[in-house]
C-alpha cells in the first residue's frame, strides 16, 4: 500500500466518524423531504419536542408512524434507525440530553416531519 492510498483511507475513516458524530445530517434531511412528499394519516398525535427532547420526541413520533403508516416503511425504518442509534450513543450534543420524550404540544405528521426537517437543517447551517 502506498502512501496515497494510505491517507485515503485515513481520510475516508475521519470522514465517517465526523458524520456519525454529525448526526447524520444531510441522510435525515433526505428521508423527511420524501416522507413530507409522500405523506399520509391525518392524527395530531405526534409530539413536537420541547429542547433537549428532540431525539426521543422524535423516536416516538417515527415509531408511531410506523405502527399507523404508510407506504413509505423503508424510509421509517432508516429513519427510525438512525434517531435510535443517535439517542443511544448520545450523538448531536444538546437533541440527545433527554431520554423522555417531553412535547410542547401535539401535532400532525406535517408538522412533525417539518419540526425534524428545522432541527436538523439549523445543525446543517451551524456547521457550515
Ligand atoms: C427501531 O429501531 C430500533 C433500533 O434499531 C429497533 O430495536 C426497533 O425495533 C425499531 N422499531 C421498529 C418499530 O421497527
Amino acid at each position: 500500500m502506498n502512501l496515497v492510498m494510505l491517507s485515503y483511507v485515513l481520510f475516508s475513516c475521519l470522514l465517517l466518524s465526523v458524520q456519525a458524530h454529525n448526526c447524520q445530517v444531510s441522510e435525515i434531511i433526505r428521508f423527511t423531504t420524501r416522507l413530507l412528499v409522500s405523506g399520509s394519516l391525518s392524527c395530531s398525535c405526534l409530539p413536537i419536542p420541547e429542547a433537549g427532547h428532540e431525539l426521543s420526541c422524535f423516536v416516538e413520533g417515527t415509531e408511531h408512524l410506523m405502527k399507523n403508516n404508510m407506504n413509505s416503511k423503508e424510509i421509517l425504518q432508516r429513519l427510525n434507525r438512525s434517531f435510535q442509534t443517535q439517542l443511544d450513543r448520545k450523538f448531536c450534543g444538546h437533541l440527545s440530553h433527554s431520554n423522555q420524550c417531553q412535547a410542547k404540544t401535539k401535532g400532525n405528521v406535517k408538522q412533525f416531519l417539518t419540526e425534524i426537517l428545522k432541527t436538523y437543517q439549523a445543525i446543517k447551517k451551524s456547521k457550515a
